[in-house]
């Protein structure tokens, strides 16, 4: 089967939405430092380009996670798979995903996370897709609320394709 692309959010509404995510998030953290914190790999290219939009000083760090166990039904436990590099002592912490779903990595890592002294914790993500939501969850900044339809492009994979695509689009098997 042929898998076509369809576009769903263009690149330029991609990059004004991320230039507003920045100036709201440069407002709210004026005089304070924020550390922003990717979830890898999808949440990579959001992340750059957000960093760039931020005027108050920014560190950075990565965490990678998948989900427990085989399976089709999630048992909605999340492992660590590669760690921080930096404590998150004292930080203004936001949390950078490419896409929320059933909500549950976030679930898991807000609690992991607050644990480790953080001053504050935020959630920002690109997109999200509410009608899939299982787990209760406050998210601070979202770019794009989308219908339940699998997206690919801008750091989100297809099987590991399409991460490259600089807008969002919909994979349609043919
Ligand atoms: P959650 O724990 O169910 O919220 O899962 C969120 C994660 O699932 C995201 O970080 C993505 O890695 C992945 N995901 C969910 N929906 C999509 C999609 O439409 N395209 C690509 N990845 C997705
Ligand atoms: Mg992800």
């Amino acid at each position: 089967m042929a898998e076509i692309i369809r576009e769903l959010i263009s690149e330029k509404d991609v990059d004004d939405k991320i230039r507003e995510l920045g100036e709201q998030i440069s407002k709210d953290y004026e005089g304070k430092q924020v550390h922003l914190v990717g979830i890898l790999k999808g949440a990579s290219f959001f992340m750059c380009e957000l960093a760039k939009r931020i005027t108050v000083p920014v560190s950075i760090d990565f965490m990678s996670v998948s989900s427990y166990g085989g399976g089709t039904v999630s048992s909605g436990r999340v492992k660590i798979v590669k760690d921080l590099d930096d404590s998150l002592e004292g930080k203004n912490v936001v949390i950078v995903e490419d896409i929320i779903d059933s909500g549950r990595t976030l679930n898991y890592l807000e609690k992991v996370l607050r644990e480790r002294g953080v001053e504050s914790i935020r959630f920002c993500t690109l997109l999200d897709k509410p009608e899939r939501r299982v787990v209760d969850l406050h998210v601070d900044y979202t770019g794009f609320r989308i219908p339940d339809e699998f997206v690919v492009g801008y750091g989100m994979d297809y099987d590991q394709k399409y991460r490259n695509l600089p807008y969002i689009g919909v994979v349609e098997l043919q």
